[in-house]
């Protein structure tokens, strides 16, 4: 099998996964979409993996107790480092509600090749867009366990980037994480953010 630095060559970048991790409705599916847009029109090959594709498909099996979360982050990462060891920048979006889940992906994934983005959009600006309305059923105790309302979120403790997007649109978001990761994923030397 061909290395990963061979890989790297013929498509001229670095695997890189870049970890978002917030509340539902915190904006991370959202900047994911902006990104790999963003990402492709500088010529990067990207993949996103979040609910809409992961949930609905190779994790269809899990809920969210904290074991089918585990699991659900688990397999994630797992996906993650395929793609990532194939030279493709990989934008995973997932709520992650623990350091102890993010730590996990972090590891199976590898360090160094794993950037943590943490969506630090409060709760209350989360629920006010309510955007699948399931706050409100949250509130009203027709979804149990629901993160932010009845199970915890662990607030990341030393992410590589925050991003609120209250206050931040969505091309500013892409603007920051681009200025992050472009040093990381370039391998044409030419490659400058600007
Ligand atoms: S995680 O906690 O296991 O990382 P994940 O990101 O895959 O969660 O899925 C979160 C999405 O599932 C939310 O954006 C929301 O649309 C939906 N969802 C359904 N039930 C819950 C719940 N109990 N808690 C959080 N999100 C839920």
């Amino acid at each position: 099998m061909e290395s990963r630095e061979e890989k790297e060559k013929l498509l001229r970048q670095r695997g890189l996964t870049i970890w978002f991790t917030g509340l539902s409705g915190s904006g991370k599916s959202t900047v994911a979409i902006a990104l790999e847009r963003e990402l492709s029109s500088r010529g990067f090959l990207s993949r996103i993996l979040d609910g809409d594709n992961i949930r609905t498909g190779i994790n269809s099996d899990l809920g969210f107790s904290e074991q089918d979360r585990r699991e659900n982050i688990r397999r994630i990462a797992e996906v993650c480092k395929l793609f990532t060891d194939t030279g493709i920048i990989t934008v995973a979006a997932f709520i992650s509600p623990s350091e102890q889940l993010r730590n996990m992906a972090r590891e199976i994934v590898g360090a160094e090749r794993f950037l943590e983005v943490y969506l630090s959009t409060p709760l209350e600006e989360c629920e006010r867009r309510d955007v699948k309305g399931l706050y409100a059923k949250a509130r009203a105790g027709k979804i149990p366990e629901f993160t932010g309302i009845s199970a915890p979120f662990d607030v990341p403790q030393a992410p590589d980037l925050e991003l609120d997007t209250t206050g931040l649109g969505v091309d500013r978001c892409v603007r920051k994480v681009m200025e992050c990761i472009v040093p990381k994923i370039s391998l044409r030397g030419s490659d400058e953010y600007k």
